[in-house]
């Protein structure tokens, strides 16, 4: 039997370059001759979707709602994750639990986010999470210039940066407990990549 696969999740705030590094993990990974299974959340399914519409702002959902409706995509998604890490890949994701924690915690309970997608047996706990820490002024201006319509996430300055404190806050919770990289992204593209692949490395 194949040795399970590891399953390394990217946490960032939007507009942070999470697409662009996770490319050159893969690619990298790809190279030294490992299989890589990528995804997202929200995922493509049913769940998913009426997530995208709720974040278009089209469906407005309550914030609880949110926060049920991201759990109910991931308990699926775990379904397809540990279908790729039984096979031995390796898999990566865009945005996990901790997304979760860091946006719908502060708007509801933060405990109740964190408990039910922490403590959920059908939601497995990532091998390592590297959050891609950048200016949240930098963030919105790379949304601002790139998007025609912002999801209601991306539209409030300090909103993104109350955002970017709940995921630190959430990181120095879980420190012991989980395997975090906070990885100064607001460097040139190459040392971002090289710090991220040094923290892969340690957990092959
Ligand atoms: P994002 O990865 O930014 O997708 P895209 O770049 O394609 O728009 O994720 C979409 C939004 O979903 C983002 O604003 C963060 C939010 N989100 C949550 O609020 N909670 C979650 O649990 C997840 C996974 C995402």
């Amino acid at each position: 039997m194949a040795q399970r696969g590891k399953f390394i999740v990217f946490e960032g705030l939007d507009g942070s370059g999470k697409s662009t590094q996770l490319k050159m993990l893969e690619d990298e990974l790809r190279a030294q001759g490992r299989t890589i299974h990528r995804t997202a959340e929200p995922t493509g399914g049913d769940v998913g979707r009426a997530i995208r519409r709720a974040l278009s702002g089209d469906e407005p959902r309550t914030t609880a709602q949110l926060a049920a409706l991201f759990l109910a995509d991931r308990i699926e998604h775990n379904a397809e994750i540990a279908a790729h890490l039984d096979a031995g890949e390796d898999v990566i994701c865009d945005r996990y639990f901790y997304s979760s924690m860091a946006y719908q915690g502060p708007l509801t309970d933060p405990d109740w986010v964190a408990d039910m997608n922490r403590r959920c047996p059908a939601i497995a706990k990532p091998d390592l999470c590297v959050f891609l820490d950048v200016d949240y002024r930098k963030c919105k201006a790379r949304l601002d210039a790139g998007r025609d319509k912002l999801e209601i996430y991306e539209r409030d300055l300090s909103f993104m940066e109350s955002t970017r404190s709940a995921f630190l806050a959430v990181f120095r919770r879980y420190e012991s407990e989980d395997r975090i990289v906070i990885v100064d992204a607001d460097r040139e593209l190459d040392a971002v990549a090289a710090d991220i692949l040094a923290a892969v490395q340690k957990i092959l």
